[in-house]
């Protein structure tokens, strides 16, 4: 389990258009930012559901892959100018500091398609069968559309300079973060062809550590340091941005965000299997300090 980084990193670099002088400069746009760094929360829940619900890691990593690749291209386009405006981003200057707004734009678009490229791959399709890849394509489409991540997006985005109610900003943090974070533990449930038990009690643990990401995420922004957090600070209160942070403040947060922790491991126990390895990851989540 300890190597899966790597591995995930290996995939996406397989799954990556081959060079070609014609095209380069989106493919290294794509690259930079698929490359650059991050945790690999996404991925590494796709691969841990999946070998929890008895799939193996093989048919699993397409979809990790893919989910990867949409997140990777959200964040290419949540920096940009017209969105959080940030100029760096896992450590290093973002997407469009390098390439320029348009190759940024196309860049996270390319990103966005070969996701769906990689889902209904011959590799995939040959390891999880039609039906599995279709069942995560239609899940990734609907995470990543405006009933998921986008809808999320416009939400924070027209939330700027105003008193939000929290019911409001829970419906904006389900959306543009928790949506991808509950896809993911579902698309290792569908490679693995897990029963509908197993899928609610994936979706719920799911659902509590996708709220309690942003709310550290935004806890993070206040408290942290660009070098550590490999993007910039205060990024939220420049952009007046409606946060829980901004609403209830860093204690009441904290509190929030140990019980969903807490919630999201008693979900845990409706899995026969080994569930330490998720039980331990909703901690590091929690206590991350980046
Ligand atoms: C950042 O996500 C954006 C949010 C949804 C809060 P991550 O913290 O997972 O970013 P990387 O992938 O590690 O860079
Ligand atoms: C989540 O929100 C972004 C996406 C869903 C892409 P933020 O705007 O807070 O993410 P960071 O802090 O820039 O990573
Ligand atoms: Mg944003
Ligand atoms: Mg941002
Ligand atoms: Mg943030």
């Amino acid at each position: 389990m300890t190597d899966r980084p790597e591995k995930i990193e290996n995939a996406l670099l397989s799954y990556l258009p081959a060079d070609d002088e014609s095209i380069r400069t989106v493919i290294e746009s794509m690259k930079y930012s698929l490359t650059a760094g991050g945790k690999r929360v996404r991925p590494v829940l796709v691969l841990e559901f999946a070998r929890l619900c008895g799939g193996t890691e093989e048919a699993a990593m397409p979809f990790a892959c893919a989910i990867e690749m949409i997140h990777t291209y959200s964040l290419i386009h949540d920096d940009l100018p017209c969105m959080d405006d940030d100029d760096m981003r896992r450590g290093k200057p973002t997407n469009h500091k390098i390439f320029g707004e348009a190759a940024a734009v196309l860049g996270g678009d390319a990103l966005l398609t070969l996701a769906f490229e990689t889902v209904l791959s011959e590799k995939a399709v040959r390891l999880n069968g039609f039906e599995k890849c279709a069942l995560a394509g239609r899940l990734l489409a609907s995470c990543a559309g405006a009933e998921g991540m986008i809808g999320g997006q416009i939400i924070d985005l027209e939330s700027e300079g105003k008193s939000v109610a929290i019911d409001r900003l829970r419906l904006m943090d389900r959306l543009k973060t928790g949506a991808l974070i509950k896809a993911a533990c579902l698309l290792g449930c569908i490679s693995a062809g897990a029963s509908d038990e197993q899928k609610k009690a994936a979706a719920e643990y799911a659902e509590c550590i996708g709220l309690a990401f942003q709310i550290v995420d935004d806890m993070l922004d206040v408290t942290s340091d660009e070098a550590t957090l490999g993007k910039p600070i205060g990024s939220d209160a420049e952009n007046d941005k409606s946060t829980y942070v901004s609403l209830l403040g860093l204690e009441k947060c904290r509190s929030l965000v140990a019980e969903l922790t807490d919630e999201a491991v008693s979900s845990l126990s409706a899995f026969g299997g080994d569930t330490s390895f998720l039980s331990d990851f909703a901690g590091k989540l929690r206590d991350r300090r980046s």
